[in-house]
């Protein structure tokens, strides 16, 4: 995926507050399309229960389940995370448990970002000792972390990226910006995370 300045033209319309737009909407589609193929075959026609984070994980999650020819269940969580700056680093907690029982059940994980690892390897442990016949992950995006020593394995990723906060197609910063179809960067933190 092109990472290079020339890809980093903002529409106007999204201000400021935006230095540019890494991820368009057009590269999302159509990797977009490609994960549902991908999720197609790994469940060859069993029911899957999709577990979609809140409130991150919403606008990719509707474009993907469109694109399932599945038996699909639905169910949402929600999950606080502890960003790593903190100086005692703090299990992740469940604030909304799934609805469904997954006992038994295929249960496909699905998140915007995977940054530390935390909130997906805490999902996946819990889907586990509900009794879930299998666990998969699946993230739109992985950032890149080389100060980390290992993070889970992820079964499905929609884009590798560098370690730049990005915000859009469901991804936030304070609440805002979830409704930018395109990934982008915010200015505040160009050149960076924000860590
Ligand atoms: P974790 O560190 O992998 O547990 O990620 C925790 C959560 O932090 C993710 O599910 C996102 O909601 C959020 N997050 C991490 N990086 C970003 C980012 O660049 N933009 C917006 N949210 C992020
Ligand atoms: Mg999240």
């Amino acid at each position: 995926m092109p990472t290079d300045d020339s890809t980093l033209a903002a529409p106007e319309a999204y201000g400021p507050e935006i230095a540019g737009v890494l991820v368009s909407r057009a590269q999302i589609a159509s990797r977009v399309c490609q994960l549902a193929r991908g999720i197609t075959e790994a469940y060859d026609g069993s029911e899957v229960t999709i577990l979609g984070t809140l409130t991150g994980s919403l606008v990719f999650l509707s474009d993907l389940i469109r694109l399932l020819p599945l038996r699909v269940r639905l169910d949402l969580v929600r999950v606080r995370s502890y960003p790593d700056t903190a100086t005692t680093p703090r299990e992740p907690e469940l604030l909304l448990a799934p609805a469904s029982d997954l006992k038994g059940k295929h249960v496909l994980i699905v998140d915007d970002i995977l940054d530390t690892g935390r909130t997906l390897e805490f999902l996946r442990a819990h889907a586990s000792s509900s009794g879930a016949a299998s666990v998969r992950t699946c993230v739109l995006l992985v950032k890149r972390r080389d100060d980390l020593p290992s993070r889970p394995a992820t079964d499905f990723v929609g884009f590798d990226i560098d370690d730049h906060f990005v915000v859009g197609y469901g991804l936030d910063y304070g609440d805002l910006y979830r409704n930018l179809p395109d990934i982008c960067l915010l200015a505040r933190f160009a050149g960076g995370s924000g860590r």
